[in-house]
């Protein structure tokens, strides 16, 4: 039998980034999508701000966020070096995806809590929900285009203070056997003794 260590661990290393235009078509459940935000929020959080939101994009949200994509490229291109292709190319992710989780954050004041803080505390949401997603066999990644910048103004998203980035998921069109190298260990940790 395997330890809670090793059960652990061997999660954490399948864990992969798996990109959209590797996933097939399929939607996903709101029970699976439930399952993501639940692991989500047991996440540690400096004085239970609990900053993290989480904005689902599923079904004709997906169209929608693929336009708002487009627009973006487009308002934020020149013309000498606007390209139709490069639009697509920026839309097309959601399309080719099951869902798309917007990972937001709602800040409290700087006064009770640092921005660094918050910010920290999202990312280990964001870590608990991609590790169930890979516990589904779910393909996915985070996504940080420049468009973000934008998103909470363009669907007008009422107390959230602004997106982190976009969560792409889909079923992979098969279980990935991607490597991806770390440091060694003794090149990253210092002992003082
Ligand atoms: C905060 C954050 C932002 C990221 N943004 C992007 C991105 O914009 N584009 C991208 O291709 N990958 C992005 N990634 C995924 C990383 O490229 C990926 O995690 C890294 O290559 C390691 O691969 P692995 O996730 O399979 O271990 C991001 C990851 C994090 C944690």
């Amino acid at each position: 039998m395997k330890s809670d260590f090793q059960i652990i661990l061997d999660n954490i290393q399948k864990r992969r980034s798996i990109y959209p235009h590797n996933f097939k078509q399929g939607a996903i459940s709101q029970d699976i999508i439930n399952d993501l935000v639940e692991a989500a929020r047991w996440a540690p959080n400096h004085k239970m701000t609990e900053p993290w939101r989480f904005v689902i994009f599923t079904e004709d949200g997906l169209n929608k966020l693929s336009k708002f994509l487009g627009e973006y490229y487009r308002s934020n291109t020149s013309q000498e070096v606007f390209s139709q292709e490069k639009m697509q190319k920026a839309a097309e992710k959601p399309l080719q995806s099951g869902a798309v989780i917007a990972i937001c954050i709602t800040r409290s004041p700087e006064a009770v809590i640092p921005s660094w803080e918050e910010t920290a505390a999202v990312a280990c949401a964001v870590q608990n929900l991609w590790l169930t997603a890979s516990a589904h066999q779910l393909g996915g990644y985070w996504s940080t285009p420049a468009a973000i910048s934008e998103l909470v103004r363009y669907f007008e998203l009422k107390d959230i203070t602004n997106c982190l980035g976009l969560f792409y998921l889909g079923w992979p069109t098969e279980l990935p056997n991607i490597v991806r190298k770390r440091k060694a260990i003794e090149e990253i940790s210092f002992y003082i003794k």
